[in-house]
């Protein structure tokens, strides 16, 4: 790409990665047909609907549409391997379903992104206290709960979206009632929810910490529309922030991105919530903004990457704090050889804005850093090409083709 042009003009955000992987999963829960839509067309959904046909599903995604259909068989097998799983760590989450469902789950130890060291010591004290016995054998996390889980009190010692998943899809099958403390709050975990209660589940609590569940015996297939994906919107916002555009997000939820749109408007830009998403405009250099990384509400690490990148053509020095995943910084080093001044102490970074960054060839470490490279990209001097791209694909549907909309001078080649 050629940095320089401004982006402007209108963008339509799809259903989240972050939602749609868990409700494939969730979807086998039920016995029949689920539709879902709003279905973004990523690699990692593509990766999840084999990892379901591998389990006994038919699944058909319709990619114009955004309509992906899964028909789950009355017996679906329970093993996820190692080919599948290393290529997404989210694999994990049809953990809690398999269980509840076939009573056992064996899934290949996770790979997927470089960002850090991410135990799954809560899943499975978790599905432990649901009554699951848990062991890990020749690389595979066996779970096996042969009479059914039962359920209980638990309360997670820091609010893991993963975790919180993967404990409510194990529990609304189970027999009694669970409570989950602490869980996470994402609004992906919302529409997960949401999506339970249309299949017939009972959850009290939905949007707060603290989860009530009473199992019951079967769940119904269903058909249900994926929440907005606020990473995406967020993305935008910011490359219209960086490159002083004027950008409408469509089909975007402000209210799920209120601490980032809030640092943008700090950051000099004007912000308007429409009915369908929001408006970003700026007519300024960004004033440097300080950003920490927390479970939601507060702000998402899945949009630091693209925030280091607005610091480090802004006007002054920001501090930003991760707290989410240690190797998230890694791609700082990509970031660097544009010329941007960045240094890191532990989980801070200390980012010195300039006035110009310039164009390299960068490679993307992971999703969220490799969009974070491309608005980078956007704003330097000359060429910058970025490598690895395939890692962009796993979360961004159209990201280069939405961009050329935009107005940026960007091409795929290879
Ligand atoms: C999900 C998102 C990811 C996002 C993250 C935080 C998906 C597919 N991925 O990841 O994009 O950045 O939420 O919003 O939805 N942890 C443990 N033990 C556990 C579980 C988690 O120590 O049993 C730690 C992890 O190592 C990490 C932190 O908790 O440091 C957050 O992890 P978690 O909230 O579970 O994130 P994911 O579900 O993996």
């Amino acid at each position: 790409m050629v940095g320089g042009a401004r982006l402007a003009g209108e963008v339509r955000v799809d259903g989240a990665k972050n939602s749609v992987l868990k409700l494939m999963a969730a979807a086998l829960l039920a016995e029949g047909r689920t539709t879902l839509r709003e279905v973004p067309h990523i690699l990692d959904v593509e990766i999840m609907g084999e990892l379901l046909r591998r389990l006994g599903c038919e699944v058909e995604h319709n990619e114009r549409e955004r309509i992906l259909v899964i028909d789950v068989p009355s017996k679906p097998s329970h093993q996820a391997d190692y080919d599948l799983v290393r290529k997404m760590r989210a694999s994990i989450c049809v953990l809690g379903p398999l269980v509840a469902r076939c009573g056992e789950a064996d899934i290949a130890l996770p790979g997927g992104d470089a960002i850090g060291s991410r135990g799954l010591d809560m899943h499975v004290a978790g599905l432990e206290r649901l009554g699951a016995s848990v062991a890990v054998e020749h690389g595979f996390l066996i779970a096996t709960a042969p009479h059914g889980l039962t359920g209980t009190q638990i309360r997670l010692d820091f609010p893991s979206v993963g975790a919180t998943e993967n404990l409510l899809m194990a529990s609304v099958l189970a027999t009694g009632s669970t409570v989950i403390d602490n869980a996470a709050r994402e609004p992906e975990i919302g529409d997960l929810c949401r999506m339970l209660v249309g299949m017939g589940a009972l959850i009290d609590g939905i949007g707060s910490s603290t989860l009530e569940i009473e199992g019951v015996e079967a769940l119904r297939p269903v058909d249900h529309t994926v929440v907005a994906d606020r990473i995406v919107a967020g993305t935008w916002a910011v490359g219209a922030v960086m490159t002083q555009g004027d950008v409408i997000v469509r089909n975007a939820v402000a209210s799920h991105l209120d601490i980032a749109l809030d640092k943008l408007t700090s950051a000099g830009a004007s912000v308007e919530v429409l009915d369908d998403g929001f408006r970003v405009v700026m007519n300024q250099r960004p004033t440097a903004v300080d950003i920490v990384t927390l479970p939601f509400p507060g702000f998402p690490t899945d949009l630091q990457p693209q925030f280091i990148a607005l610091n480090a053509i802004a006007d002054g020095s920001a501090l930003v704090t991760e707290n989410l995943f240690e190797a998230r910084f890694r791609f700082v080093s990509e970031l660097q050889r544009l010329g941007a001044d960045v240094r890191i102490d532990g989980h801070h970074a200390m980012v010195r804005g300039r006035a110009e960054l310039s164009g390299a060839p960068v490679e993307a470490t992971d999703v969220r850093a490799g969009a974070g490279l491309v608005l980078a990209g956007l704003v330097a001097d000359g060429v910058t090409t970025v490598t690895e791209v395939h890692h962009v694909d796993r979360g961004y549907a159209h990201f280069v083709e939405n961009l050329q909309v935009l107005g940026a001078d960007i091409r795929r080649v290879g």
